[in-house]
């Protein structure tokens, strides 16, 4: 099937920027304690429940976010449209296991994994393909399985066309936990939790609210 236009754009930006995104963004977890809270209860949550399984971070662009939760005793795997990410993912953590692929076409089989991490990832999926995306999350993990879901808040969507130099077409989709949400429901989750973090002053990256949720399929 041929590739979406946005998905082409994705990658191509992705793919032109990954080392100065890679640099920039490397140490943002040390500076961000919430976020490692909400991290490390998710792993506590999965290891819990589910002390064997993979666990797929999908869009994991350079894997800072999936080395952290392999440190954190999971079975990360991460997964990224754009290949020189996965390279870049690959070189800094030649440890752990980092492929090409498409969020909403997971290359697993049905209620195969015991989590999975979607850290800034959904706001690159157009709103009329979210929910298929949603629904494929649901399909690859177990019963009982964990997702966690970070994005931007909002209703608008920011779009770049250069960054760090480099003319890209990158849109990022801010979304409203109220929408993610219902459409977690829709798919068959239950939500477990929501955090809604304010701006930060001073952060290029936290400059709009945050969100993370956490949806558990149930068992
Ligand atoms: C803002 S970055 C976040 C990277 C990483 N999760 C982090 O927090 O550092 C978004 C990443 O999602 C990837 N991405 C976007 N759409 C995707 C899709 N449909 N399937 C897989 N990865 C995708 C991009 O290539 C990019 O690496």
């Amino acid at each position: 099937m041929a590739e979406a236009a946005h998905q082409h754009a994705t990658r191509a930006g992705y793919d032109a920027i990954a080392e100065q995104y890679a640099e920039l963004f490397h140490a943002e977890l040390d500076a961000a304690p919430l976020d490692r809270a909400l991290l490390a209860a998710f792993a506590e949550m999965v290891r819990r429940d589910h002390p064997d399984g993979e666990v797929l971070e999908v869009g994991s662009g350079p894997g800072t976010v999936t080395a952290h939760l392999h440190e954190l005793g999971l079975p990360m795997t991460g997964i990224d449209l754009s290949p020189a990410m996965v390279a870049l993912a690959r070189r800094d953590h030649p440890q752990l296991s980092f492929e090409v692929g498409d969020m909403g076409a997971l290359d697993r089989p049905d209620g195969s994994l015991s989590g999975l991490v979607g850290w800034y990832s959904l706001i690159h999926v157009p709103a009329p393909e979210r929910q298929q995306v949603v629904d494929e999350f649901h399909r690859v993990l177990r019963p009982g399985g964990y997702a966690l879901i970070a994005f931007q808040v909002g209703d608008d969507t920011l779009h770049l066309d250069e960054a760090f130099g480099h003319a890209v077409s990158l849109d990022f989709h801010r979304l409203q936990p109220d929408v993610v949400a219902e459409s977690l429901h829709r798919a068959g989750f239950e939500v477990i939790a929501r955090v809604v973090r304010a701006p930060e002053a001073g952060s290029a990256a936290s400059e709009v609210s945050q969100a993370v949720l956490v949806a558990r399929r149930p068992s």
